[in-house]
C-alpha cells in the first residue's frame, strides 16, 4: 500500500442549524487502492461524513485533503475537476438516476459534463454497462425498467466512468437481497484490483463491511469510538457500543471465533 494517503480528514464537525451535532471530531485516512469501511448505527454521522469528504455539504470545522489538495478550499474548476476524481454511489439508485433519460444518457452524463464529448460518452457508457454485467441493451432503457440489482451494478458503472480515485459507497447495497449483495460487493471487490479505485464503504451491517473492508471506522453519536483492521475489532471489541454491534451478529461473532481460532497458530 502506498505511504502517501489518498483522503486524510481531521477533526471534523458538522452541527445542523436543528442543534444536532451529527459529526463531532471525526478524523479518517483511506490510501490509494483501499476499502475503508465505516459502520455505526442509524443516526450515527455516517451519512453526514460521506458529504462532507464529497463536498456536498460544508464542514464547520477540520481539515480534508485529497490527493494532497485542500479539499475545502477548492472553488469553480477546481471543485469540478476533483467531481471527477471522488464519485459517490447512493444508496437507492432508483432516486438516484433521473426517471426521464435512459440508463446510457445518465452515464454518459457523468462524462460529458466533465467535457467529454457525446459520442465517445455514449460509446464508453455500454462498454461500462458490460463490465458491470449488465446487456448493452439497457443503456436504452429507462430507470423503471431495470431491477434494483441491475440499477445498482449501473450506479457502479456511472460512478467509475470518470476514473475515479476515490468512490464512497454510502448504504450502496443495503436495499438489495442478500444474494443479490454478495455479487456486487465481489463486482467492486473485481473492479478495485483492476482499477486500483479505493472505497470508503458505509454501511450499518457489520456483515457487508467486514466483508469488504481492509479497515474499519466504529461511529457512535458523530464520533469515531473504533478503528483498525476488521478482524481485530472482532476478535477484541474495545468499545462498548462495538461489543453491542457484534453481539447483535450473532452469525458474524461465530464465524470470527472460528476464524480467529484458525489463524492463531500462524500469529
Ligand atoms: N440536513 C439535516 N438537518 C438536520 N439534521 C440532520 C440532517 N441530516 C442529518 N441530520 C441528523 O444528523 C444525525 C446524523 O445523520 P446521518 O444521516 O449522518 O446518519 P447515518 O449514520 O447516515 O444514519 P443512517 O444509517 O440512518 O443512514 C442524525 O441525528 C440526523 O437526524
Ligand atoms: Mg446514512
Amino acid at each position: 500500500m502506498s505511504a502517501t494517503p489518498l483522503l486524510v480528514a481531521e477533526h471534523l464537525m458538522k452541527r445542523f442549524p436543528n442543534g444536532v451535532q451529527a459529526v463531532d471530531d471525526v478524523s479518517l485516512t483511506v490510501h490509494p487502492g483501499e476499502t475503508v469501511g465505516i459502520v455505526g448505527e442509524s443516526g450515527s454521522g455516517k451519512s453526514t461524513t460521506a458529504k462532507l469528504v464529497l463536498r456536498l455539504l460544508d464542514a464547520d470545522e477540520g481539515t480534508i485533503r485529497f490527493d494532497g489538495e485542500d479539499l475545502r478550499a477548492l472553488r469553480g474548476g477546481a471543485l469540478r475537476s476533483l467531481r471527477k476524481r471522488l464519485q459517490l454511489v447512493p444508496q437507492n439508485p432508483q432516486t438516484s438516476f433521473n426517471p426521464k433519460l435512459t440508463i446510457g444518457d445518465s452515464i454518459a452524463f457523468n462524462l460529458t459534463v466533465h467535457g467529454t464529448r457525446s459520442k465517445p460518452a455514449h460509446a464508453r457508457a455500454v462498454e461500462l454497462l458490460e463490465r458491470v454485467g449488465v446487456a448493452r441493451g439497457h443503456a436504452r432503457k429507462h430507470p423503471h425498467e431495470l431491477s434494483g440489482g441491475q440499477l445498482q451494478r449501473c450506479a457502479i458503472a456511472r460512478a467509475l466512468a470518470t476514473e475515479p480515485q476515490l468512490v464512497v459507497c454510502d448504504e450502496a447495497v443495503s436495499a438489495l437481497d442478500k444474494s443479490v449483495q454478495a455479487q456486487v460487493l465481489n463486482l467492486l471487490a473485481e473492479l478495485q484490483r483492476e482499477t486500483g479505485v479505493a472505497f470508503l464503504f458505509i454501511s450499518h451491517d457489520l456483515a457487508v463491511v467486514e466483508h469488504v473492508a481492509d479497515r474499519v471506522i466504529v461511529m457512535y453519536l458523530g464520533e469515531v469510538v473504533e478503528e483498525g483492521p476488521a478482524i481485530d475489532l472482532w476478535r477484541a471489541p474495545a468499545h462498548e457500543y462495538t461489543r453491542t454491534l457484534l453481539a447483535a451478529t450473532p452469525e458474524r461473532l461465530l464465524a470470527t471465533r472460528d476464524a480467529a481460532t484458525a489463524a492463531a497458530p500462524a500469529r
